[in-house]
């Protein structure tokens, strides 16, 4: 039978290091709040009852780390007095009574399923507490993990590390499983006598070891365990993040030049064969089908570019743009909630906004569709395969047919039927000579002034 397990997630921790006014564990890693990065993580690894200990922002941080399909129950630690009081804030939920109790940390997101899972396997092999380690050349501020003959002896905070345990370079995560059985006996005896005054997690391995049980160390790399106490650790996590998630496409068929710049939300998005070039930015909500190519420095958030399809250079997407198979929309043009259809083109300087473009229909240079009255969003639909000349401003709510054909430099205010010319502009007019006679008039005048000075 399947062992059962409850993660208790800490995320109740003290954020002064972050200078911030809000809860460290909100704080986004590629658009999300890192405490649902580690949340989506213990969902991957197919654990779904969970305790969260929330402390700052409480009802934020559950709202944020309570994902589908997840029975989440958060418990308030009011006074923060150290990682093994935050756990036993657990305790109505860790007494119902689980085979494996999984810790997690708020503050470390990158976590994967697989450090939890072979920490897991640890205890079904008969370990009591299994430890998941990483190593690494900057162990400044972790706890140290202290092992002899194979066997985790304890961890030593730094703070109460001598220098000899300070030169070890392997690392407590602060990612744990515990035998559910014994937990809370285990956790019970955490006492507070150390440099901080807290109750440490991390004096789990010598009272489990002083019971009789036996405590086990697993290692992962330290691109999933780096921990965040202020924000330059928050970039670190940031760029770690990115890394992996480009590497991850780039090995699924996407093509990037200089992959070091362009940035991924944690939904992007992006099929085979697309090309992304380089300084792209992704927000959040990007679907790039396969085939597609997003030249350099672009930006998109909240739309859909379908096969086929070109974005930029120096393309703005904003959400609702949704670019039809072989669309193009190019340099310096913004697109914001509109359909452009299938082979259409909104090549240069250009605005579309709450609009829909039929198939094929070209839209000019300097075009822009008017939708805001300083009130209200206003819609302009354009037909398929018509022709919207240079600098055209159409002013919304309007609607212009199919085939239809608009001179450049017009203001369209009225509806434009199929396969009409429409002109809103002043007609031209022409004077023979008029040119010349100004000129000379004007030379005469310079002529005169210089004279008299
Ligand atoms: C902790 C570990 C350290 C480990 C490091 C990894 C202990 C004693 N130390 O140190 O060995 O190397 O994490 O990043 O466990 N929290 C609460 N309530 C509390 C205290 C903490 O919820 O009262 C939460 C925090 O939100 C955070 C996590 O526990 O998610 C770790 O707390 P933090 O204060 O950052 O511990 P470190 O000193 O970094
Ligand atoms: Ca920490």
């Amino acid at each position: 039978m399947a062992r059962r397990c409850l993660a208790v997630i800490l995320a109740a921790g003290d954020s002064t290091r972050m200078k911030s006014s809000m809860s460290k564990v909100l704080h986004p890693v590629a658009g999300r709040p890192m405490i649902a990065h580690v949340m989506a993580s213990i969902a991957a690894s197919g654990i779904t009852d969970v305790a969260l200990v929330v402390g700052r922002d409480a009802e934020r941080v559950t709202k944020a780390g309570s994902l589908d399909g997840m029975a989440v129950e958060s418990v308030l630690q009011v006074e923060r007095l150290g990682t093994g009081h935050a756990v036993l804030m657990a305790r109505e939920a860790i007494a119902r009574g689980y085979d494996e109790i999984l810790v997690a940390y708020g503050d470390v997101p990158l976590i994967t399923p697989a450090p939890l899972m072979a920490a897991r396997e640890a205890l079904a092999d008969g370990a009591d507490v299994a430890v998941i380690g990483f190593h690494t050349k900057n162990p400044s501020g972790y706890g140290r993990l202290l092992v002899e003959d194979g066997e985790l002896v304890a961890i030593r905070e730094e703070k109460d590390a001598t220098e000899a345990e300070r030169a070890v370079t392997w690392c407590n995560s602060g990612l744990m499983a515990i035998n559910g059985r014994k937990a809370l006996d285990l956790l019970s005896r955490i006492g507070n006598t150390n440099a901080k005054g807290e109750y440490y997690l991390t004096d789990l391995i010598e009272i489990a070891r002083a019971q009789g049980g036996r405590a086990v160390a697993v290692d992962a790399p330290e691109s999933e365990l780096t921990g965040c106490n202020n924000r330059a650790e928050l970039a670190v996590i940031e760029g770690l993040w990115q890394e992996r998630r480009r590497h991850e496409l780039m090995l699924s068929g996407v093509t990037m030049i200089a992959p070091e710049t362009v940035f991924l939300s944690h939904d992007t998005q992006i099929g085979q064969d697309a090309l992304i070039e380089p300084n792209v930015v992704f927000g959040p909500g990007v679907t790039v089908e396969g085939g597609a190519v997003i030249h350099a420095f672009s930006h998109l958030e909240g739309a859909h570019v379908s096969t086929g399809a070109t974005v930029g250079p120096y393309a703005r997407l904003r959400p609702g743009a949704n670019l039809a198979e072989g669309s193009k929309v190019g340099n310096f043009c913004e697109v914001k909630k509109a359909e452009i259809g299938k082979g259409a083109k909104v090549n240069h300087l250009t605005y579309i906004g709450d609009a829909f473009i039929g198939a094929d229909t070209n839209i000019g240079a300097g075009t822009i569709t008017c939708n805001y009255d300083g009130v209200n969003k206003h819609e302009t639909h354009i037909g398929a395969g018509a022709f919207i000349g240079s600098n055209s401003s159409l002013v919304a709510p309007v609607s212009i047919g199919d085939g239809a054909l608009i001179a450049s430099g017009s203001v369209i205010t009225k509806d434009v039927p199929s396969d009409a010319l429409a002109f809103g502009r002043a007609r031209q007019e022409m004077k023979t000579g008029r040119a010349k006679q100004i000129r000379e008039k004007n030379l005469g005048i310079k002529a005169a002034k210089k004279a008299g000075s």
